[in-house]
């Protein structure tokens, strides 16, 4: 018996369970070894029986080494097993003529066959007796094994056994009753002292005699007249009652064959006499080849066995010694229910994978209960590994896409075409920002930043990293015939570096739809100046006078710069825009035509502001630049009076400031209709004079107009005029305004401004430009 390594899922319970079980094993071992059910046959079942050149059977016999057929074969003369060839089939005996046939040979006995003792009366009362002596004393392995019992068959005679042990004479015997048949039938089967009688024998003896006697007056003996008495195996002859005294005969001797035949004697043999620790010190160990371990005997004669370890098989007395069990192959001997696998020495029978249990017990193996923990943790795991993975991969994808819809955006945008523009026309201020720098710049387009919005885009104020202030322009979509335009124009103003124009700073293109920086132009449109409800900070007459001389002369220079004509066809006060100097800033350029060199009017439809619009323009589409003089010539109205374009208030006559002014001059009430504040400050001369070029200026005629050059001119005379003005210095502007402050505080106007509640009615721009930025930037104080 061997016990396998356990590694299914061993709980603690079961590996108690396993250390009772080893312990069982051990008393068993110890206690037991002669038993029966303990004995093994390994030797007779190793696939080396014996030396070499040696027989292994005879007859039906396997002969085993240390036991052997013939010279040298055994370990030694003492196990030599002798093989009578002359019966059929061959037999083996402990001697030469012996008369007992050796049965089996198992690991730790020998059996053979029995002598039966025999006394039998004849009817003329003589007795005849055969005793036996059965010896096996001199220089054998064995000892006689206390599985053996000695057993008396008869009626009114008794049998006993002697033998010796330790120099001291040890006997055993019993008696057998049966003076009626009748007796014999009620005892039944049982080997109970009626026809049969049984004993233990003595323990460590090699040798025994048997000797039967009668008992005096023991009645009549015809139904039974032999009394046969032998020592034998336990259980297995079998007391059949009556019929088995029936079958005793004086003359007759199968029941004695029968005897000798079927009920063997069993022999304890072991190697000398010496211990495992005695004899592991001697040259002719027997155990002394590979994993096999030596068993001292019990018996009182002392020897050892040889055994493979556990795990191991084969002849542990030959070389090479013992062999690993493949006890996987074995399930009848080594049950497995689950995975087997044979390990050096052992083996492991787990239970399938999920399910746990005892493998090596028919249907021991349960499904696992259902792990949650355990299966969410993998499950986690391998959907968190996955996710990761698909996002990285997503990542990269979106990434590429972005870089190549980026670059689509580009060329879309006229990227490539402006990058060679920008080229050939060599310095430039403008930059090709990218997408990232005016995120960062504008804070990922917060709402904090939104300095206007409209239907065509949003303007974000934001900060470059050279701390430089922008205004960032966002657009709307734009279809390809205006993005073409928009790169000429972008392209064009980019060139255009003049102080009283909004300075483009730099486009992206990456965009769906491209992104225009600005110079961020701090105080406010001149629309918020003129019209400011407050008394505060009011423009001077002076200030007046220079914004509208820069204005004046920024629409100049783009009207008649050697390369281009550019009309910019939204003049309005909303569009120019101030610094913290007041210096005048044309802006919005989202409405700018460009005029071909060599033509003096492009034909389009119709844009710009009511209020502003060019009634000549309006009516025939033709665009010249004196669209612009007109436009220009009602700023300067609203400079002078301080007026609206449009006030429905006026009445229906006057609700358009041009004819509202017109109308004033024809009917020379102009005075009625001037702010205050420009009465006061400006000398008749001025505003004679202005108010002739607005006339002009206001024609409907647009060939009658000045053009933008000569209305920069006169503006500029005028401002010359006003220089004798003790306070007002044209490089001093900071100065200029306090003092102009201070002056509002002593002048109490007396004409009522209008309240300006509809800054956006004012709007109608066909795209959004930098006027929008500023509504909502707070006014100075
Ligand atoms: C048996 O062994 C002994 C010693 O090893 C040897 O002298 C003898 O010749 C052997 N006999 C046979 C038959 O081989
Ligand atoms: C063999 O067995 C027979 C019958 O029992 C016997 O007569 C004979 O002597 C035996 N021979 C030897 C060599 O033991
Ligand atoms: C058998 O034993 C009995 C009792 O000891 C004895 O009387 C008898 O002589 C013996 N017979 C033989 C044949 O030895
Ligand atoms: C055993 O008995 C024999 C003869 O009867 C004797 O020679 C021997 O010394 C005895 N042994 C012991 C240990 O008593
Ligand atoms: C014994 O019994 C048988 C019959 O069972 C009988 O024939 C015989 O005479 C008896 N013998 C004696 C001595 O009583
Ligand atoms: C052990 O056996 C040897 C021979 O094999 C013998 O010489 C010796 O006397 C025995 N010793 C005992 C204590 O029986
Ligand atoms: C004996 O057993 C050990 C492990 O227990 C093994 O490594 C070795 O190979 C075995 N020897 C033989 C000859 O099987
Ligand atoms: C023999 O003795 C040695 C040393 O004490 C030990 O390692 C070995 O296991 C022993 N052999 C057997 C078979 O018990
Ligand atoms: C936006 O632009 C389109 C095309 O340029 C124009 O038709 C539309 O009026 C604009 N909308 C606003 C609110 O400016
Ligand atoms: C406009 O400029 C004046 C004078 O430099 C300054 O006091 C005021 O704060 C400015 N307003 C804004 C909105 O920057
Ligand atoms: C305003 O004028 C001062 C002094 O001339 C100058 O240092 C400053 O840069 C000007 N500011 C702007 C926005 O042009
Ligand atoms: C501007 O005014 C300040 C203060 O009055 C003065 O110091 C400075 O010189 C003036 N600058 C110019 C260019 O006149």
């Amino acid at each position: 018996m061997s016990l396998p390594q356990i590694s299914t899922l061993g709980s603690h319970k079961r590996q108690l369970a396993m250390k009772f079980l080893v312990l069982i094993w051990a008393v068993f071992l110890f206690f037991g070894l002669t038993a029966s059910e303990t004995e093994t046959y390994n030797l007779i079942h190793s696939t080396i029986l014996t030396k070499p050149g040696c027989e292994s059977r005879c007859g039906d016999l396997i002969v085993p080494y240390p036991f052997g057929i013939g010279t040298n074969c055994s370990i030694g003369e003492r196990f030599n097993i002798y093989c009578n060839k002359s019966v059929n089939p061959p037999k083996g005996s402990i001697t030469e003529h012996d008369h007992s046939w050796i049965k089996l040979i198992s690991d730790s006995t020998l059996r053979t066959s029995n002598l039966v003792a025999k006394r039998c009366s004849f009817p003329d009362g003589s007795w005849s007796t055969t005793n036996i002596t059965s010896d096996y004393s001199r220089n054998f392995p064995y000892t006689i094994s206390e599985v053996n019992k000695f057993t008396v068959i008869g009626c009114g005679s008794y049998a006993w056994l002697t033998s010796a042990a330790k120099n001291r004479t040890v006997s055993t015997g019993c008696m057998v009753f049966c003076s009626k048949p009748d007796e014999v039938a009620a005892a039944g089967d049982e080997c109970s002292g009626n026809g049969c009688c049984e004993s233990s024998i003595p323990q460590n003896i090699n040798y025994y005699k048997t000797q039967v006697d009668s008992l005096t007056n023991s009645g009549n003996m015809s139904f039974a007249p032999c009394t046969y008495a032998f020592v034998g195996e336990e259980n297995v002859f079998k007391f059949k009652g009556i019929s088995d005294l029936r079958a005793i005969d004086r003359f007759d001797n199968s029941f004695k064959d029968r005897i000798e035949d079927t009920v063997p004697i069993v022999l304890d043999w072991a190697i000398g006499n010496q211990s495992c620790a005695q004899a592991n010190k001697t040259n002719d160990f027997a155990c002394r080849y590979a994993n096999n371990t030596c068993v001292d005997s019990t018996r009182e004669a002392g020897g050892y066995r040889c055994v493979c370890k556990q795990g191991y098989q084969g002849n542990p007395y030959l070389s090479p010694g013992c062999q690993d069990i493949n006890e996987c192959n074995n399930k009848e001997k080594f049950p497995c229910y689950g995975d087997c696998v044979n390990t050096i020495g052992s083996y492991t029978c787990e239970c399938k994978s999920g399910y746990s249990g005892d493998a090596m017990v028919k249907d021991g193996c349960r499904r696992k209960p259902f792990n949650v923990l355990r299966l969410s943790i993998g499950l986690g795991l391998g959907i968190f590994t996955l996710l990761t993975g698909l996002f990285v991969l997503l990542l990269m994808v979106k990434q590429r896409k972005l870089i190549k819809l980026r670059e689509q955006f580009f060329e879309q945008n006229g990227g490539v075409l402006l990058e060679e523009k920008l080229k050939t026309t060599g310095r430039s201020v403008m930059k090709i920002f990218q997408v990232e720098e005016l995120k960062e710049a504008t804070n990922n387009y917060a709402e904090d930043n939104i300095l206007g919005k409209g239907g065509n885009g949003t303007v974000y104020k934001g900060t470059l990293p050279d701390t430089r202030l922008v205004a960032i322009k966002k657009s709307q979509r734009l279809d390809q015939g205006q993005r073409d335009q928009f790169i000429n124009e972008m392209v064009i103003l980019a060139q255009i570096n003049h102080k009283n124009v909004v300075q483009l700073l730099g486009c992206c293109l990456e965009t769906d739809v491209p992104m225009l920086a600005y110079e961020y132009v701090s105080n406010d449109t001149l629309y918020r100046h003129i019209h400011k409800t407050s008394g505060k900070g009011r423009l001077s007459w002076d200030s007046r006078l220079r914004i509208a001389h820069e204005s004046a002369g920024a629409l100049a220079f783009l009207h008649n710069d050697a390369r281009m004509s550019v009309i910019h066809r939204d003049v309005k006060s909303t569009n120019i825009l101030l610094d913290d100097n007041y210096t005048a800033k044309i802006a919005d350029f989202g409405a700018s035509r460009l005029v071909p060199l060599g033509h003096d009017e492009v034909t389009t439809l119709v844009q710009g502001t009511i209020g502003y619009l060019d009634p000549e323009y309006f009516h025939t589409g033709h665009l010249t630049d004196k669209s612009d003089v007109y436009s220009f010539g009602v700023v300067l109205v609203e400079l002078l009076t301080g007026k609206k374009t449009i006030d429905p208030e006026r009445g229906a006559q006057d609700t358009n400031l041009a004819t509202h002014f017109l109308k004033a001059k024809k009917e020379n009430r102009l005075l009625e209709i001037l702010d205050q504040q420009v009465v006061k400050e400006a000398t008749e001369e001025q505003l004679k004079a202005t108010c002739d070029m607005v006339c002009r200026c206001l024609n409907q005629v647009g060939g009658s107009r000045p053009s933008m050059k000569d209305v920069a001119m006169e503006l500029e005379i005028l401002r010359k005029s006003s220089k004798q003005h003790p306070w007002i210095s044209e490089q001093n502007y900071t100065e200029a305004s306090s003092l102009m402050i201070e002056s509002e505080e002593q002048n109490l106007y007396a004409v009522p401004l209008i309240a300006n509640s509809d800054t956006f009615g004012e709007y109608s721009s066909s795209t959004m430009g930098m006027n929008e930025i500023m509504l909502h930037v707070h006014s100075p104080r």
